[in-house]
C-alpha cells in the first residue's frame, strides 16, 4: 500500500507538500500539484481516512441513536439526516436503542470512542438520564431531537407537540364531535405527554368533558394502538372520535376497529400524528398532524456542523411547527 512518503519520493517533493495537495489544506502550485497527483496515480495510492482524521482531528463522521427503525417516522427523519450528511461531506453511524437504557449508553460510549465528530440523539430512554460518557468526552457537540428534558448541554430540535395535540383535537371539535377520546403514547416521553396536554387544552377550551373511559395510554406502536382500543371498547359505548398520539398506533386502531365491524369514519373518526409516508395509503387514508420529519433531520445536522465549524457556544432550541393534513378518516358529526 503506497504511502505519502512514497509519493513524495516519486514526485520529488516533501511529504508535507503531498499532504497539502491530497488534503487541500494549503495552496500548492499547479505544476507541483500535478506531479504529486500523477505520482499518487502511478502508485495507485488510496487516502487513509484514519490517517486524515488523526491529522485533521476530525473523522467527518456523525453518530445517531434512534429508538427503533421499525417506526417509519424514524426512517424518514434518518433519511433527512443522512442526505444532509452526504451533502456536507459527513458519514453517519446509526444505532437503535429499542428503548433500552443500557444499550443506549453503550452505543453512545462506542460512538464517542470511535471519535465521531458529533452525536444526534432521538431516543426515548434519554429523558432525565445522566450520560457518563459525556463526562469522559467533554465538548463533543450533541443535538437532541424530538425528546424532552435532558441533563447535559446540547442543542434541541423539537416538534411543538402541545400545539399539534391541540390542533388534532380542535379539528375534531370543529367537525362537530363532542364525545372525543385519546390514545396517548408513553406519557413518560415528553412528546407523548405534550400531545395529551394539547388534547386536554382543546377539550377545556371547548368546555367539553373528558371521559376517562375513553382515554388510554399505549406504546407508540401498532400493537399498542390495538390493545388500547380494545380496552376502550371493553369499557362501554365508544366516543364518536379518537385522537391517537401517532400514526403507528392509529393504524392499529383502524385495524382493530375493522375487525370489530366498526366503520372508519362512519362509526368512529380517527386522527393520528406524524403523517408518516404510508398514512395516505391505508384504508381510509389517515387524517393526521404532519411532523416536518425531513426538516427535523436536516436541522439536526446543520446545528451540529455549525457548532463544529463555528464553535458556537450558546445552546439553541429549534421549534418546528406541526400542520393539519385532512384525508378521509374523520367525518362531520351531526348529533
Ligand atoms: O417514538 C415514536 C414517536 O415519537 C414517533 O411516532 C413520533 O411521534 C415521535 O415523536
Amino acid at each position: 500500500m503506497a504511502t505519502m512518503k512514497d509519493i513524495a519520493k516519486r514526485a520529488g517533493v516533501s511529504t508535507s507538500t503531498v499532504s497539502h495537495v491530497i488534503n487541500k489544506t494549503r495552496y500548492v502550485s499547479d505544476e507541483i500539484a500535478a506531479r504529486v497527483n500523477q505520482a499518487a496515480k502511478d502508485l495507485n495510492y488510496s487516502p487513509s481516512a484514519l490517517a486524515r482524521s488523526l491529522k485533521m482531528n476530525r473523522t467527518k463522521t456523525l453518530g445517531m441513536l434512534v429508538t427503533t427503525s421499525t417506526n417509519p417516522f424514524f426512517g424518514e427523519v434518518v433519511k433527512g439526516v443522512e442526505r444532509s450528511c452526504y451533502q456536507k461531506g459527513y458519514n453517519l453511524i446509526l444505532c437503535n436503542t429499542e428503548g433500552d437504557d443500557h444499550r443506549m449508553k453503550e452505543s453512545i460510549n462506542t460512538l464517542l470512542e470511535k471519535r465521531v465528530d458529533g452525536l444526534i440523539l432521538m431516543c426515548s430512554a434519554l429523558e432525565g438520564e445522566h450520560i457518563d460518557a459525556f463526562d469522559r468526552f467533554p465538548g463533543v457537540p450533541v443535538v437532541v431531537m424530538d425528546r424532552g428534558p435532558v441533563h447535559f448541554a446540547c442543542d434541541k430540535i423539537q416538534d411543538n407537540s402541545l400545539l399539534g395535540g391541540f390542533m388534532a383535537t380542535n379539528y375534531l371539535i370543529e367537525c362537530g364531535h363532542r364525545e372525543i377520546g385519546c390514545i396517548t403514547g408513553p406519557l413518560k416521553i415528553h412528546q407523548a405527554y405534550m400531545r395529551y396536554e394539547g388534547f386536554k387544552k382543546a377539550m377545556t377550551n371547548a368546555k367539553l368533558p373528558i371521559n376517562p373511559a375513553w382515554v388510554a395510554e399505549a406504546n407508540f406502536e401498532c400493537d399498542g394502538g390495538v390493545d388500547a382500543f380494545e380496552h376502550i371498547c371493553q369499557r362501554g359505548p365508544l366516543p364518536s372520535a379518537l385522537f391517537v398520539g401517532n400514526d403507528m398506533m392509529a393504524m392499529g386502531v383502524v385495524n382493530a376497529a375493522h375487525a370489530r365491524g366498526i366503520r372508519i369514519p362512519q362509526d368512529l373518526s380517527i386522527i393520528g400524528y406524524d403523517d408518516i409516508y404510508i398514512a395516505k395509503y391505508i384504508t381510509p387514508p389517515l387524517t393526521t398532524i404532519h411532523q416536518p420529519k425531513h426538516r427535523l433531520g436536516t436541522a439536526a445536522v446543520e446545528a451540529l456542523v455549525n457548532r463544529l465549524d463555528k464553535h458556537k457556544t450558546d445552546a439553541q432550541v429549534v421549534h418546528l411547527e406541526p400542520t393539519l393534513v385532512v384525508r378521509d378518516s374523520v367525518r362531520e358529526y351531526i348529533a
